[in-house]
Formats: C-alpha cells, sequence, structure tokens
C-alpha cells in the first residue's frame, strides 16, 4: 500500500434528494482492503447511469409513479426502498462503471494483477453462489462505487481488458451493456429476429442496437430527431421518431413489415400499449427500465390473445461481463461516449445526464 494516500477526492450522497445531495469532498478517506478477497482500484473514468440519478432521488420506491425526471421527490425519506426492495444507507458513494488500475490486492488476490487495467462488472455477488439473484447488490449502491479516486471491489468482479480504447470509451459499456445483453439473453434473440429498440439514442438502447446486431437480428431504433444522425453512426437497420403515431405503418415503411419479433423497451410510460400492439404473434417483450414512466395500461388479451412472453431484465447471470470483455477486445462492440467531466464538475454532468440531449454515455474521469 505504498504510495497510496489516506484521503481521496470523492462525491458523497449524503441522502436522497436534488443535485445538491451530491458533494464534492477533496479528503475522503480511501477504502481499505478489510477481505482477503478485495482488491483496491486507483480510478481513472467512471460512467454515469441513471440508477445513480434513480437512487439518489429515490425513484424506486412505489411512492413514485412518476417518470425520472432527476429532480427529488418529496414523498422520500431513507427508509424507501432502493432498487433491490431496501433502503440504501447513506453516506454512499455512487458510480458503475468503473475503468481503473488495480494498486493492491487482499490476501487472497494475484500480485500479478497489480498494475493492470481492469473493469469492474456493476453486480455484486456471494461468489460461493454467484448465480443466487437473492444476494446481489449493485456498485455504488449497496456498497461504494467509482465516483471517486479509489473504489475497492472484490477481485471476482473485475477482469483485466485489453483494448486500444480510452478509459472514458471503456466506462461507458459495463452497465448499459450487460443490461442490454441480457436482456437479449433473456428474450432469446437470434438471427431473424426484428428488435424495436425504445430510448434507443441512450446507454442501454445504444448497446441493444449493437448487440441484437452482433447477433444477426434487424434493429429498428427509436430516437428524438434530434439524435438520428448520432443514432445513425450505429448502424441500426432503421431508425424512427420517439413515439410515432402510426407505429405500424412507420414499420412497414422502414422495413417492409408491421410488426416485430421483439420489442427491448427501457421507456414504458404511456407508449406502452403501443409496444405491444406491434408484437408479432408468440413476440418476446423485454424490458430493463421506465424512463417514461413505471405505471404503464396493459390490455390483457393482447398479452394472452397473442401468446405474447414478458421478460423483466436486471440481474444478469455470470457470463454476461465475461462475455462483453470479449466483444470490447475482438472490437465486436463500439462506444458512443457523448461528454466527459472532471469529478470536480460531477453535478454539471449529471444535470447534462438527466437533461437528455445527448447520445450514448456521459463519463466522469479522474487523475
Ligand atoms: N435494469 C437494469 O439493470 C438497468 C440498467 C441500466 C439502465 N436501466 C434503466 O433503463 C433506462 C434507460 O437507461 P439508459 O442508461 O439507457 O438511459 P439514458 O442513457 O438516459 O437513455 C435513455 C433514453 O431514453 C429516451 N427517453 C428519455 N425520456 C423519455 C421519455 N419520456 N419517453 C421516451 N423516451 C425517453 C431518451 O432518448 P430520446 O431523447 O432519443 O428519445 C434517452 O436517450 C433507465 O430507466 C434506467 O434506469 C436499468
Amino acid at each position: 500500500m505504498n504510495n497510496i494516500p489516506a484521503t481521496m477526492k470523492a462525491i458523497v450522497l449524503k441522502g436522497h434528494g436534488d443535485l445538491e445531495a451530491n458533494e464534492y469532498h477533496e479528503a475522503w478517506p480511501i477504502p481499505q482492503i478489510e477481505n482477503p478477497d478485495e482488491v483496491l482500484i486507483k480510478v481513472h473514468a467512471c460512467g454515469m447511469n441513471n440508477t445513480d440519478v434513480n437512487t439518489r432521488t429515490g425513484w424506486y420506491s412505489k411512492a413514485v409513479s412518476e417518470a425520472t425526471t432527476g429532480g427529488a421527490y418529496e414523498a422520500i425519506d431513507t427508509e424507501d426502498p432502493s432498487w433491490g426492495g431496501a433502503p440504501i444507507t447513506f453516506p454512499r458513494i455512487q458510480g458503475a462503471d468503473i475503468v481503473g488500475t488495480v494498486v493492491a490486492v487482499g490476501d487472497n488476490g494475484n500480485e500479478k494483477i497489480i498494475g493492470k487495467r481492469v473493469m469492474a462488472d456493476c453486480w455484486l455477488r456471494d461468489w460461493d453462489n454467484p448465480e443466487n439473484k437473492n444476494s446481489t447488490g449493485y456498485f455504488g449502491s449497496e456498497c461504494d462505487g467509482g465516483f471517486a479516486q479509489y473504489t475497492k471491489a472484490n477481485r471476482h468482479n473485475i477482469q483485466v481488458v485489453n483494448s486500444n480504447l480510452s478509459d472514458a470509451e471503456l466506462a461507458t459499456f459495463s452497465c448499459s451493456y450487460t443490461t442490454a445483453e441480457n436482456l437479449l439473453n433473456r428474450v432469446g434473440c437470434k438471427a431473424g429476429d426484428t428488435v424495436l429498440i425504445t430510448g434507443a439514442s441512450g446507454g442501454v438502447g445504444s448497446a441493444l442496437i449493437q448487440l441484437a446486431k452482433r447477433r444477426g437480428a434487424k434493429t429498428i431504433a427509436m430516437a428524438s430527431e434530434a439524435k438520428h444522425a448520432d443514432v445513425a453512426k450505429l448502424e441500426p437497420t432503421a431508425i424512427l421518431p420517439r413515439a410515432p403515431q402510426n407505429l405500424a405503418k412507420a414499420l412497414q415503411e422502414a422495413i417492409g413489415q408491421d410488426t416485430v419479433s421483439i420489442v427491448a423497451d427501457i421507456a414504458g410510460g404511456d407508449y406502452f400499449p403501443t409496444l405491444l400492439d406491434v408484437l408479432e404473434r408468440g413476440g418476446r417483450y423485454g424490458t430493463s427500465g421506465a424512463i417514461a414512466g413505471p405505471i404503464v395500461e396493459l390490455d390483457l388479451r393482447t398479452l394472452y390473445l397473442k401468446d405474447l412472453t414478458f421478460h423483466g431484465c436486471t440481474i444478469t447471470t455470470t457470463n454476461v461481463f465475461p462475455d462483453l470483455i470479449g466483444y470490447i477486445e475482438r472490437g465486436e462492440v463500439k462506444p458512443a461516449l457523448a461528454a466527459t467531466y472532471p469529478l470536480e464538475k460531477f453535478n454539471e454532468g449529471q444535470q447534462a445526464f438527466i437533461d437528455k440531449k445527448h447520445t450514448g454515455n456521459i463519463v466522469v474521469t479522474l487523475d
């Protein structure tokens, strides 16, 4: 632990609330290795995610029924449950998409990894039973994460990545791409499928385009028109507006068919019934988010008369993260880095992230 200072710069979430709940500290204690499986990482870059925003505001609580706005909710207090059903504890350093260099390892660690650049899987697990979804946590939610100069992780949670991509580019991948890949696994996406993707300009959406394409599926990206030129760089089969009035007609014009086999949805909200209407008989709907609103209208006749299957997709299986590292190392996915902000300007960056004028991911940089 030579050359490792005692304190670090960090963004510390003090409780649920507005952006001001994120406090910038210059002398926060550096995490200590307490468990033989832990490693200490010097963070170079850490991507932003809606989980940070939703956790800060308390949006995961059933007391909230609105779209994600990024603002505080009056009804929320520290007892309200977070994503996993339990309240989180404060103070908390958020940030799941960690890219950094290992600087120290616990007794069970291999010292050869010291000095190597690693990425972290967002999902904390019981490594004696790693596929047990009931004993999982999320980096930066159930433990401190990467919006700080140093963080610690279980050695099983990190993987060395051999790539020419920059730290910031690598920090666009972990949460969004594992979420997208997991959803595509769950809905059984394969060559021949036609996948309709909501929020396609966002982190998960841009990942869904690329990951469905690499399986040989057709992809239809739905995004605000101002972002179509950027979304086109990801080469989806077709691009539609965020919410066409006549979706079946828009599909017919774009791809010559008015139904799809898969809806990969991160938006939810008022448009949800329209998405189901264009699913073919036997079609699969997968959701990993509800940025446009968590409460939706479901006509059960659409679900059962069309023999649809619904998949809720959050916690990944353990193969997903190493698979993603392979795609990155082989150049099968490319980063969509919209902007970087230094840790000192974290709240400026999170406001830009909330404003959603960008395409892809926004990343916090350190050093
Ligand atoms: N289950 C999980 O493990 C998991 C993991 C990651 C993310 N998520 C969730 O998935 C959702 C998307 O995450 P992300 O990281 O991709 O977010 P993001 O990067 O912020 O992108 C979301 C996209 O959704 C679109 N959008 C925003 N508000 C909308 C609205 N009211 N109606 C329709 N579209 C809207 C925007 O695109 P346009 O402006 O182009 O329409 C935006 O680019 C979030 O709710 C997040 O919490 C879940």
